[in-house]
């Protein structure tokens, strides 16, 4: 499908049309404004100020700005697979070394975040329900979703696990670990069985006024992949009001640091599960990392966690 708009000519051609079927295929970075486009933009640049690229990412890292009529960064189009193939992951493993986390961008459209949300209430796809005031993990709930994980859940954790997977491996090497995750989840899940971890960890999280969620790390036994991603599924301000996502990270001898990320509908967040390496005067140490929600003061809270090693 790329094929279709390979070549300076055939992408040009794509944006004099303003075909609509070109967005997300590349990306229209205009020297003249310094904004980058979809091919589908009103927008009339001229061709000798328009250069080409193939992700977001790299028309960020060139220096450009999201246009504020066509909205690249918050276009989820085309198959799930195409989107996080559009992810400029070398920048996300960049960012995941240096932060400890990473946005991924706008991975969601508004339907798909609108029928997760609603499966909440079909009790059939979850194995669990946890009410987090019992167990003092803050307050509010979430449900763990049964094998067979819906297709769209199914289709994110194995296509990111697969995209994040040379980081964590990296971050193995790093801490003198010689084990290696494999490269396909299908294979990483039989590991994570082996283990006596064989129940999936996907979960819908609901959380209403005055809930919250409690630093934490989401361990399930000894098998850990270290990063996991989050989407949100509502309307910060409009939907809801409060609940930012919030990471600290604790280094050896310091006081922690916190970071807020802010995310928009259909935003995902890869982050640390728990430990990353740093690299420090005496070599590489272990920073850890912890997560939560701020309180939510109005409105519904909706998320999809994606943890990709499994429950005992
Ligand atoms: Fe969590
Ligand atoms: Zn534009």
């Amino acid at each position: 499908m790329y094929d279709a708009f390979d070549g300076e000519n055939l992408r040009w051609e794509a944006v004099l049309k303003r075909d609509p079927a070109a967005d997300g295929r590349f990306y229209c970075c205009v020297r003249t404004t310094g904004v980058y486009c979809l091919p589908s933009c009103p927008g009339r640049p001229h061709r000798r100020n328009v250069f080409f690229v193939a992700t977001k990412g790299e028309a960020a890292r060139a220096g450009f700005r999201a246009c504020k009529r066509c909205r690249p960064d918050r276009l989820a189009a085309g198959s799930i697979e195409d989107r996080i193939a559009a992810i400029d992951w070398t920048w996300i493993g960049d960012g995941l070394d240096h932060d400890g986390f990473a946005s991924l961008g706008r991975l969601l459209n508004d339907e798909e975040c609108a029928s997760l949300a609603a499966a909440y209430r079909a009790d059939r796809d979850f194995r669990s329900t946890v009410t987090m005031a019992r167990h003092g993990f803050g307050a509010g709930e979430y449900k763990y979703f049964a094998d067979p994980l819906p297709p769209l859940v199914g289709d994110l954790r194995a296509r990111l696990y697969a995209r994040l997977t040379p980081v964590a491996n990296g971050w193995r090497e790093r801490f003198g670990d010689d084990k290696r995750y494999p490269t396909d989840h299908r294979s990483y899940r039989a590991i994570c069985a082996a283990a006596g971890q064989a129940r999936p960890t996907p979960l819908l999280l609901s959380y209403g006024p005055g809930d919250y969620n409690r630093l934490h790390r989401d361990i399930y036994g000894s098998e850990t992949f270290p990063i996991q991603v989050a989407i949100l599924l509502s309307e910060p301000g409009k939907e809801f009001e409060g609940g930012e996502f919030v990471l600290t990270e604790q280094r050896p001898r310091m006081q922690s640091r916190a970071h807020v990320v802010p995310l928009a509908k259909g935003d995902a967040v890869a982050f640390a599960v728990n430990e990353r390496p740093v690299d420090g005067a005496r070599g590489v140490y272990k920073a850890q990392m912890r997560h939560g929600v701020s309180t939510v003061h109005r409105g519904r809270r909706m998320t999809l966690g994606v943890i990709f090693h499994d429950a005992a």
